[in-house]
């Protein structure tokens, strides 16, 4: 395999971070293209990577190109390369927004196409990648876009129409849970705690929360109640987030989301 990354930005470094240290490729065998010649100079230096402003040298030499550019970069792009792509091609688009309809309709029908949507957290390897397939996708790209994006976190494949949700989930998800996170820091520094101490007690109940829950599965509404035992601490401010409707503030914050990613997409 051959793997090329037309746009080797914050996005694209992630995932090559990832695929080089998991053993997935080796450097030489890695194209970053770049229209920046600032984003060329680091890739070389710090992965060892070829690298190249030219898109269609990118194509001619690699058979798996991540296309990771902004979403509104994307068609300029595919239409200066889209005659040299073949069927030998797989296209792993991770242009948030950009359907697999709206990348076969830019690349043409060669390519075979996967789409991603990973998530900021990619850049510390504890991503969420979401991917759906075109129909002319093989197994054998399905399993290997599995095994990019589970490298540098979790990844699951699900149909094209959950991905509104899942942009509103986990896309922008770290901003939502962030949000709340900042929203407890702000509470325990107006309880007088100094806010470096209660920075990281938000960050570390946050990462511990999280990580309690994927390794025991536990069912969260149970956990919830176990935490709160009754008429103690937890069991007050429960009161105060129910009191509040958080829940349904949630449940609008996500519908927002959906909403705005549906809308772009058709844009
Ligand atoms: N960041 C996130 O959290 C996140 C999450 C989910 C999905 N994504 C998706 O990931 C993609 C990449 O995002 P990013 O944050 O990594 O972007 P980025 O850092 O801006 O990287 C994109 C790079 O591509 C270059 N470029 C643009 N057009 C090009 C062309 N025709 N040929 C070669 N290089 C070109 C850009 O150069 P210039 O700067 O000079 O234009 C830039 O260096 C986006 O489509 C975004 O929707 C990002």
């Amino acid at each position: 395999m051959r793997i090329g990354f037309l746009g080797a930005g914050k996005m694209a470094e992630a995932i090559l971070a990832s695929m080089v240290k998991t053993g997935l490729v080796n450097a030489w065998d890695v194209m970053a293209c770049d229209k920046a010649a600032d984003r060329r100079a680091l890739m070389e230096k710090q992965y060892g990577v070829i690298v190249t402003e030219d898109a269609a040298e990118t194509v001619k030499q690699c058979n798996v190109l991540v296309l990771a550019v902004k979403p509104q970069d994307l068609d300029a792009l595919l239409a200066g390369v889209r005659d040299r792509f073949t069927a030998k091609h797989l296209l792993v688009s991770i242009a948030a927004g950009k359907t697999l309809a709206a990348v076969k309709k830019a690349a043409g029908a060669r390519p075979r196409v996967v789409r991603v949507m990973p998530n900021l957290a990619l850049m510390v390897q504890e991503g969420m990648s979401v991917y759906c397939a075109a129909k002319n996708a093989k197994a054998a790209d399905r399993a290997l876009v599995a095994q990019i994006f589970g490298g540098a976190g979790a990844a699951l494949e699900l149909p094209e129409k959950h991905f509104d949700a899942v942009t509103a989930l986990s896309g922008s998800g770290p901003a939502f849970i962030a949000y709340a996170a900042q929203a407890m820091i702000e509470g325990a520094v107006a309880l007088k705690l100094p806010k470096d101490a209660a920075r990281l007690l938000a960050e570390q109940t946050l990462v511990g929360t999280g990580i309690y829950l994927q390794n025991t599965g536990r069912d969260i509404a149970e956990f919830i109640q176990a935490v709160a035992s009754p008429k103690g601490t937890t069991a007050a401010g429960l009161a105060v987030l129910e009191k509040s409707a958080v829940k349904a503030a949630y449940a609008k914050t996500l519908a927002a989301a959906a909403a705005r990613s549906a809308e772009l997409s058709r844009a």
